[in-house]
């Protein structure tokens, strides 16, 4: 549907996207003066200005990126990633939102943890405790995991197979679907004096998931918080990870390098959450995109002349070789990308290497975009052209919004808290403030604080309310 036949202006969902770590997306720019998370990532005063900046401007959310090891795809070492801070150091962003949530009262948080080294019954306590101290602000993305080195940090020497990772995610998400929808009845925590009852034990059941990976007797050892499972964000790109998202996904990460191909995976991805029995219209997406903007369109392209002396190709290899598990440092810069097999992420090469029709990126070309702008490319403008390009993209690929990555932070996100944010305000894009409710309700605009009745997590939790 076009704008042109939309009756009321499509609201986009506006995230910052980060990780914990100094330079999450913007290869380089840590070198560049203006960038703060280069010494902020490991100081809370930093944070805490970046979260009163976006809730100022009515960002739905901060969105915290993590992986669990540091990449060591190049040469075999932790060494190159290092010296040229390739997604790492980080710290664990979990700890970041819990000191955030108290300085914030509207803001959601998205926090990625992988469903490969933790575990369920840990994993859903510590949500829990964070969705009932947030007000029901909380998002987890579900990850898998991509890192050999993460592997081999949780007593592993390699990768579980990328595959087999989905469907132990599977069984992870179950068990946890599970505790948050199953094991507490609405009405259990009674705190009753007259009858010395604090919580009713007929409406707190035990879960007995027996799945192929993962045991949980169960009950959560938590009462449920306003949205019991927290809104659900997962990235699944290959056929098995669509699948995942599709099933299990209430807004989906679409990555892509043109608007086709992110048009394709909405469709793609939509068409399997109809076959796993859920209403497709209910999902939402969103992709990560760069802005580089400023009064005019004159001054945003200053901008980017300026931010490119610090982008490093150097260091998008280095990232494309973390994200792809294998070492991209010995290729041929200027030979076409050729695909590889890898039990890392899946997706990424297939684009790169002409598989979707386009034809095949030079290893050189490809870092060029990685090191500025991502794989789809910045969009460079004034607040006017900005916000026309934002809700382009947005009626041409099916996207309901943004996970803006940054090229310097906090100073991308003031950029575009002050120079975009007021256009998309204007023309009904962006809430002027932000409605009552929880995250989910605020997203998915549907009401109700609940997963909905048609997720998967619903209906394992009849099943354990029935079988108890
Ligand atoms: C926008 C975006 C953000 C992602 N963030 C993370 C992350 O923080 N940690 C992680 O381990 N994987 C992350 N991934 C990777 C996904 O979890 C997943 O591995 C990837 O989309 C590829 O899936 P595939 O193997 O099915 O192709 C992200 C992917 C996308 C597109």
């Amino acid at each position: 549907m076009t704008e042109a036949t939309t009756a009321h202006p499509r609201r986009l969902i506006i995230n910052a996207f980060l990780s914990g770590a100094a330079s999450h997306l913007s290869p380089g720019q840590w070198r560049n003066p203006e960038d703060r998370g280069n010494t902020g990532f490991v100081d809370l005063a930093y944070w805490s200005d970046l979260a009163r900046t976006v809730e100022n401007a009515k960002f739905d959310a901060i969105f915290f990126a993590d992986s669990l090891g540091v990449p060591d795809s190049v040469g075999g070492t932790p060494d190159y990633a290092l010296r040229h801070a390739s997604q790492t150091p980080n710290i664990d962003p979990l700890p970041v939102v819990a000191a955030l949530i108290g300085q914030t009262s509207r803001l959601g948080f998205g926090l990625t943890a992988s469903t490969t080294y933790e575990r369920p019954f840990s994993l859903a306590r510590r949500f829990t405790a964070l969705d009932h101290l947030s007000g029901g602000r909380i998002g987890w993305n579900i990850v898998t995991s991509i890192l050999d080195s993460a592997a081999k940090n949780f007593g592993l020497d390699k990768q579980i197979p990328h595959d087999e990772r989905y469907d132990r995610g599977q069984d992870f998400l179950d068990a946890t679907y599970k505790l948050w929808e199953g094991s507490w009845e609405d009405g259990a925590l009674v705190r009753d004096v007259d009858s010395e009852m604090f919580v009713d034990p007929s409406k707190v059941h035990r879960i007995n998931h027996e799945g192929k990976y993962f045991h949980v007797a169960g009950p959560l050892s938590s009462p449920p918080s306003d949205q019991r499972t927290p809104v659900l964000f997962q990235a699944g790109a290959s056929p098995r990870g669509v699948r995942f998202a599709a099933e299990n996904a209430e807004v989906v990460f679409t990555n892509g390098d043109t608007d086709g191909r992110v048009r394709t995976l909405v469709a793609n991805t939509r068409a399997h959450a109809a076959s796993a029995g859920r209403d497709p219209g209910s999902l939402k997406f969103v992709m990560p995109l760069a802005v580089i903007t400023g009064s005019t369109d004159a001054e945003a392209r200053e901008k980017y002349q300026y931010v490119r002396n610090y982008a490093s190709e150097t260091t998008a290899v280095a990232m494309l070789s973390g994200w792809t598990g294998h070492d991209w440092t010995h290729h041929d810069l200027d030979a076409p990308i050729v695909e590889v097999a890898t039990d890392a992420q899946r997706s990424i090469l297939p684009g790169l290497a002409g598989a979707h029709g386009e034809p095949p990126k030079t290893l050189r070309e490809a870092a060029r975009n990685i090191a500025l702008g991502g794989r789809r490319g910045l969009v460079v403008g004034g607040p006017a052209s900005t916000a026309r390009e934002l809700v382009g993209i947005a009626n041409r690929t099916g996207v309901d919004g943004f996970n803006l990555f940054h090229i310097t932070s906090p100073g991308t996100y003031k950029d575009f808290a002050d120079h975009v944010i007021p256009v998309l305000q204007e023309q009904g894009h962006v809430w002027p403030d932000y409605p009552s409710g929880t995250l989910r309700e605020r997203l998915m605009g549907t009401g109700s604080s609940r997963i909905a009745p048609d997720h998967r997590a619903r209906r394992l939790a009849q099943s354990v309310v029935t079988s108890r």
